[in-house]
């Protein structure tokens, strides 16, 4: 991807990002309805539908020839990485969105031959953008984010995760999950949307993001803001991420990679 075509589409995206946030924080003050999508809280609302259809409007009328995954299926049925491929989650954190009415994102990543050129994660109620583009850098608003802490160890680090996976479960050992919990600083931390705990980890105040199912709209735009920042992101069994299926998640500063997966992640 030239140039030009990347900085037209950070500054169009950047746009259509605001103008959602604004669509959204009004229709918030409105009824809107929710429904149940896979299982009882797998929410979806009106204003999660709308809002993926902004942006396709949006994106088809600019860019015909992109191709769109979108996590409510108004995009493409895309199954190669060729060309220019959005990946849109409207809503990240639909729970929070619904009972909380704060702590959700909008995220966007943009891949080009399936390589991840522009990543945003917009935190609506905040107000706050995070951005990254491919080899310049990732942004919080207008402020460049450091590169990852590189002294920071495990005893030292705040660790996110969907605290579900120190319960019994079938995907992965619990027991050792429970020691992670005491050995890391302070507990760990659940935040309820996956954009933002990429988010948090690019900006620093959090030290990995652990988790065991992530569609490719909760990640996508994570993945290249967390790269700009020096960070890693894999699956759980240390694998590549695949952008076009649900992955197990493992996002993290580089210095404690090696002590999760030796000491602490063990996939069942
Ligand atoms: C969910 C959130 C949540 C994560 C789930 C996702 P949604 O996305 O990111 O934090 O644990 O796996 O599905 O449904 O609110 O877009
Ligand atoms: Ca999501
Ligand atoms: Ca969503």
């Amino acid at each position: 991807m030239n140039d030009a075509i990347r900085e037209e589409l950070l500054i169009n995206t950047k746009k259509w990002i605001y103008q959602a946030g604004d669509n959204i924080r009004e229709q918030m003050e409105q009824a809107f309805k929710i429904d149940t999508k896979s299982n009882a809280n797998d929410l979806v609302t009106d204003v999660d539908r709308a809002t993926e259809q902004f942006f396709v409007e949006n994106i088809k009328a600019n860019y015909p020839d992109h191709k769109l995954i979108g996590e409510e299926g108004y995009g493409d049925k895309v199954e190669s990485l060729d060309g220019i491929v959005w990946i849109i989650d409207p809503i990240d954190g639909t729970m929070n969105f619904v009972h909380q009415k704060r702590n959700f994102a909008i995220s966007i990543g943009i891949y080009h031959d399936g390589i991840g050129e522009i990543g945003l994660i917009y935190n609506v109620m905040d107000d706050v953008l995070y951005t990254a583009v491919k080899g310049q850098g990732a942004y919080r608003n207008d402020t460049r984010l450091k590169p990852l802490n590189d002294e920071v160890r495990l005893e030292t680090s705040i660790i996110a995760m969907n605290s579900i996976i120190a319960c019994e479960n079938k995907r992965i050992n619990e027991k050792k999950i429970q020691q992670l919990i005491i050995d890391s600083r302070g507990g760990t931390r659940s935040y309820g949307s996956a954009a933002l705990e990429f988010a948090f980890l690019a900006e620093g105040i959090i030290d990995a993001y652990l988790t065991m199912q992530l569609a490719p709209w909760d990640f996508a735009a994570g993945f290249i803001l967390v790269n700009e920042v020096g960070g890693i992101t894999v699956q759980a069994n240390g694998n590549p991420i695949d952008l076009l299926h649900n992955n197990t998640i493992l996002t993290c500063n580089k210095q404690i990679y090696e002590r999760l997966m030796n000491d602490y992640i063990e996939l069942k």
